[in-house]
């Protein structure tokens, strides 16, 4: 996928600022840090369009990537994040909830889980819930870089077998740092696009 343009085209923590331009939309749901604003980047190659960070709770607001003038990129706030107070979580819980279920123009998510660790339970939930609810998911094992390359296949099966994936359900190996599995990705999305 070349990528022509990309630019951040809305925050927002409210369906009325959602854009309104009715392109497809691809969500990236996971962890807090788990590497959602770094794929983005990654996937776009734009080294830092969507701000990242070492610390968890970095992106609080829904970000719009428009690529292309084509489809968007929804960067979603993590879950899991112990750090922020009850109300809060609860709050994002919400606003993520809110999206993923009132989105006619999502098209599909990207499942972000860390290849280095088994699923936590609430990746098992995040799984479950999208399945309930019917969006076309594909779970991407992020940070590949940092496991070596003979462990792989090891992680990646024990991640499958909780998450419980069957053969066809979608699965890839990414990493932001080196680009490993982002044409892979493109072409899962792509697919996903044509798709419907
Ligand atoms: P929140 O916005 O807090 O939900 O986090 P996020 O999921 O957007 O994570 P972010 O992209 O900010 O990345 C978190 C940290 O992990 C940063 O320090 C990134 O540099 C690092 N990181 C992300 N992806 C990779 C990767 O593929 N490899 C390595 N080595 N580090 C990564
Ligand atoms: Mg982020």
């Amino acid at each position: 996928m070349k990528v022509v343009t990309a630019e951040l085209a809305a925050t927002a923590v409210k369906p009325e600022q959602y854009p309104k331009d009715g392109l497809p939309e691809i969500a990236l749901a996971g962890r807090s840090n788990v590497g959602k604003s770094s794929l983005i980047n990654r996937l776009l190659q734009r080294k830092s369009l969507a701000r990242t960070s070492g610390e968890p709770g970095k992106t609080r607001t829904l970000n719009f990537y428009r690529v292309n003038g084509e489809l968007y990129f929804v960067d979603l706030p993590g879950y899991g994040f112990a750090r922020v107070s009850e109300e809060t979580r609860r709050q994002w819980g919400a606003m993520i909830e809110r999206y993923l279920t009132g989105r006619p123009v999502l098209k599909a998510a990207l499942h972000l889980v860390d290849l280095r660790h088994p699923p936590a339970s609430d990746d098992v939930m995040m799984r479950e819930w999208l399945r309930h609810v019917g969006i076309d998911s594909c779970v991407v094992a992020t940070k590949a870089d940092k496991v070596p390359k003979g462990r792989r296949a090891a992680h990646a099966k024990i991640i499958r077998e909780k998450l419980g994936l069957g053969e066809d359900d979608p699965f890839l190996i990414v990493s932001a740092e080196d680009g490993l599995g982002r044409d892979e990705l493109w072409g899962w999305i792509g697919r996903k696009l044509r798709e419907k």
